[in-house]
């Protein structure tokens, strides 16, 4: 059922048993937009998108959604932005009316709150896309929670996990290489990966990624911090990219766990 290539969907489908109907295309033409017209979506629109990202399986609708339709301020100058919270504030409400005190640890309630919140929000990426608006996420908001809480006076318990940046596209890309399918989907156990299975999953990625020429055209490469780059747009690609990220990016805990910490959320106490 899941045999064929996955991986490079800017080229071709190649699976032999894949189901097309509407809803599974536009899933699969997704990419993440970052050029934007000027005009925004409408307010249907808007409250369309908004209403299908409700309606994404919940533990607990332990979400809440920031707008701001400042262009200006904006990623890529997109209309809108969207700020997708964790909100554990609303259900302690409930649970204050209803005489409950709530008594669930903060990285429980994080873990369960995260997926609530990203459930809702890849729904609203995916209403947008059925109906001819385009987003992209916006990664920093875990940074800069306290100022994010500052200026939309959130209350405590309320974290602000990610953004997404929506309006018409300026541009049409092809949609990103994926991993292929066999170092994805695991039946039973996971197996011993292979050296040749990872190299086979970084060409994949690599080729498809330099034959978009993707990170030439965003300017992406991500600097070194130690030694000479050896690397130009010809051949610097996702695996190399990546790897400069999780190489060079976010060691201390510091940052994150001061944001957490100002929302309202401890999940080390400060001594540790
Ligand atoms: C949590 C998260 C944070 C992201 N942050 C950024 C970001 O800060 N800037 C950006 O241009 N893209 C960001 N992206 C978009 C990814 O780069 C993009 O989804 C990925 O490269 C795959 O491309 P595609 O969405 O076009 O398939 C983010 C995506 C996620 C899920």
């Amino acid at each position: 059922m899941f045999s064929g290539n996955l991986f490079v969907p800017s080229v071709e489908f190649t699976v032999d048993s894949m189901i097309e109907n509407p809803v599974i295309d536009t899933i699969l033409d997704h990419k993440s937009v970052r050029k934007y017209k000027k005009e925004s979506p409408t307010e249907e629109e808007i409250e369309t998108i908004v209403r299908a990202g409700q309606q994404a399986p919940f533990v607990s609708q332990l979400y809440s959604v920031l707008l701001s339709r400042d262009r200006e301020k904006h990623p890529f100058k997109a209309p809108l932005m969207f700020t997708i919270c964790i909100d554990i504030h609303k259900i302690q409400r409930i649970m204050d009316q209803r005489g409950w005190e709530l008594i669930t640890n903060d990285l429980s309630l994080l873990l369960f709150g995260m997926q609530d919140a990203a459930y809702m929000a890849q729904n609203m990426v995916t209403a947008g896309e059925s109906i001819g608006v385009g987003s992209v996420f916006l990664g920093r908001a875990i940074y800069i929670a306290e100022s994010i809480k500052d200026e939309y006076d959130l209350p405590e318990k309320v974290f602000p996990l990610v953004q997404l940046a929506m309006g018409y596209p300026d541009e049409d890309e092809p949609p990103r290489p994926r991993y292929p399918m066999d170092l994805v989907l695991f039946e039973g156990s996971y197996p011993e990966l292979t050296d040749e299975m990872i190299e086979t999953a970084m060409e994949s990625m690599d080729e498809g990624y330099l034959e978009q020429d993707y990170y030439s055209k965003l300017g992406a490469k991500i600097g070194l911090s130690e030694g000479e780059d050896e690397y130009t747009y010809d051949d610097y690609s996702w695996t190399e990219h990546m790897s400069r990220k999780w190489g060079q990016w976010y060691e201390s805990m510091e940052t994150p766990m001061k944001q957490l910490r100002a929302c309202g959320f401890d999940i080390v106490p400060e001594d540790q």
